[in-house]
């Protein structure tokens, strides 16, 4: 069955009739057009789908568009402030943080609701928030030093 939903993505508001079964994901990806946010898995393990709903980060291939009506949604697209990266933006690339970059979208989605938590994270504290994205390329040294990055220039000292 349709149903008639309106959702705020990236600061836009977008009023789609979609089926109730369709995830999160394809009305992102395929209505929208907004295919930073990738798809990595059928087991809702990877992580690759990671964006913001209300501010918290969930995996959108286990969400449904309809749950997502009268809410915001943040994708990877909202995250830069016109041609300035966000931090963790900045962070990935200062510090090698992907080579294909196919996981990048989600731990940086991830990462963010993690600094908007806690903006001083341990190392430890960024591996454990970390633990459900997958990095196939497995660069997970340098996505750690990346989010350091960021919460070092979130928090206004000189990034290391
Ligand atoms: Fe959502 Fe893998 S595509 S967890
Ligand atoms: Fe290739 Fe993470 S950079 S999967």
């Amino acid at each position: 069955m349709a149903k008639k939903i309106t959702v705020n993505v990236n600061g836009v508001s977008f009023t789609e009739e979609v089926e109730e079964r369709m995830l999160l994901v394809h009305f992102l990806r395929d209505r929208l057009e907004l295919t930073g946010t990738h798809v990595g898995c059928d087991t809702s393990s990877c992580g690759a789908c990671t964006i913001h709903l209300d501010g918290m980060a969930v995996k959108s291939c286990t969400t449904l568009a309809v749950q997502a009506d009268g809410r915001s949604v943040t994708t990877i697209e909202g995250m830069a402030d016109g041609d300035t990266l966000h931090p963790l933006q900045e962070g990935f690339k200062e510090c090698h943080g992907l080579q294909c970059g196919f996981c990048t979208p989600g731990m940086i989605m991830t990462a963010a609701d993690l600094l908007n938590d806690n903006p001083d994270p341990s190392e430890h504290e960024i591996r454990e928030a970390l633990e459900g994205n997958f990095c196939r390329c497995t660069g997970y040294h340098n996505i750690v030093k990346s989010v350091e990055y960021a919460a070092d220039k979130i928090n206004g000292k000189v990034p290391a």
